[in-house]
């Protein structure tokens, strides 16, 4: 069949892209040969009986596997598995080397580490311009608790579910702040984390500026009061030869003279301090994040991240 609609491709191709859906890898083994493809075409279509399909491009080089495959098994594709879904839309590859999988109804290869594996009977095949359609009899599935990959606009993405209005908001202690700004948000849990942290620092007789000093050191050694306080001054501590000082009568850091100034190396009960406290915010922060939430979390960081950047910019 030819086209006979003006419809470019391309303006197709990245309509479709705003149409957000999850990402799929569908398997089968046919005549000995095992093939997989990563497939975004995947849909439901019956519940009673249980059938699902999703279309294949006829150019694709496993067409000839699939189109005359008695099984096949779609995989949803946890939030972790982006290295999977773009090995699997790369031809010319062994798609299995390096993959770990068992075998599933009709033999056909079965990946571990999903979301859901719905194990199909091929039950119609139909015409569908450039692809072939194939709708499958649902004969097993498992369904695993891992957040699923998103495909969005040609990206890989992470979903991250709409909150409802929660206790937070009406929280005495927001003081006028509306629960959802991010200032208050990130306070409130930067507060609540360093209280922590700053409790077990002060048992060791440690300053916070102190610790801020100790994890620049650990960066880039051997610099002077001033740099030091250039660097730190972000986080609103201050640092000056006094606090040098006092670091070195605890034998955290040595002291020596330079040309522009006096330079601090860390020692070895320096750097194993800084080395233990900063293990001890990670599980901290490890422990207070709520289980699960690796796409929440992923996000977050990314959030931070381009926002730091923009200040530090500005
Ligand atoms: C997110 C994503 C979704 C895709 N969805 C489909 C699809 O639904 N149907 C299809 O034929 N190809 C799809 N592809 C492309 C195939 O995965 C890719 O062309 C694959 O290498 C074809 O298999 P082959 O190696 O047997 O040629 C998709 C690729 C990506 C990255």
């Amino acid at each position: 069949m030819t086209s006979t609609t003006p419809v470019d491709p391309k303006d197709l191709r990245s309509a479709l892209g705003s149409f957000t859906t999850g990402v799929t890898v569908v398997t089968t083994r046919n005549d000995g040969q095992d093939a997989g493809v990563t497939v975004n075409s995947f849909n439901s279509v019956s519940l009673d009986p249980p059938m699902v399909l999703w279309s294949l491009a006829k150019s694709a080089g496993s067409f000839p596997t699939y189109h005359s495959a008695e099984h096949f098994a779609v995989h949803i594709l946890a939030a972790d598995q982006e290295p999977l879904s773009q090995r699997f839309a790369t031809k010319g590859i062994d798609k299995f080397a390096e993959v770990d999988f068992h075998r599933g109804v009709g033999e056909v290869p079965i990946l571990d580490g999903c979301s859901a594996v719905f194990h199909c009977k091929t039950v119609y095949r139909y015409e569908g311009g450039d692809h072939e359609i194939y709708v499958g009899q649902v004969e097993k599935l498992e369904h695993f608790d891992r957040k699923p990959l998103v495909f969005h606009g040609g990206k890989y993405a992470l979903a991250v579910p709409k909150k409802k209005p929660d206790p937070l908001a009406d929280d005495a202690r927001t003081r006028g702040f509306s629960a959802n700004s991010l200032t208050y948000l990130m306070g409130l849990v930067y507060f609540q984390l360093m209280q922590r942290a700053t409790a077990q620092l002060a048992d060791r007789g440690i300053t916070e500026a102190e610790m801020a000093a100790l994890n620049i050191l650990a960066i880039d050694d051997g610099r002077t009061a001033e740099e030091i306080d250039a660097m730190v001054r972000i986080s609103g501590y201050r640092i000056d030869n006094d606090v040098l000082q006092h670091m070195a009568d605890k034998k955290l850091l040595a002291l020596a003279e330079s040309a522009d100034g006096v330079r601090a190396k860390l020692l070895d009960a320096g750097r194993e301090l800084q080395l233990e406290q900063v293990a001890f915010i990670q599980a901290l922060e490890d422990d207070a994040l709520p289980e699960g939430a690796y796409a929440e979390t992923v996000l977050a960081k990314e959030l931070l991240k381009t926002t730091a950047r923009k200040l530090l910019k500005s």
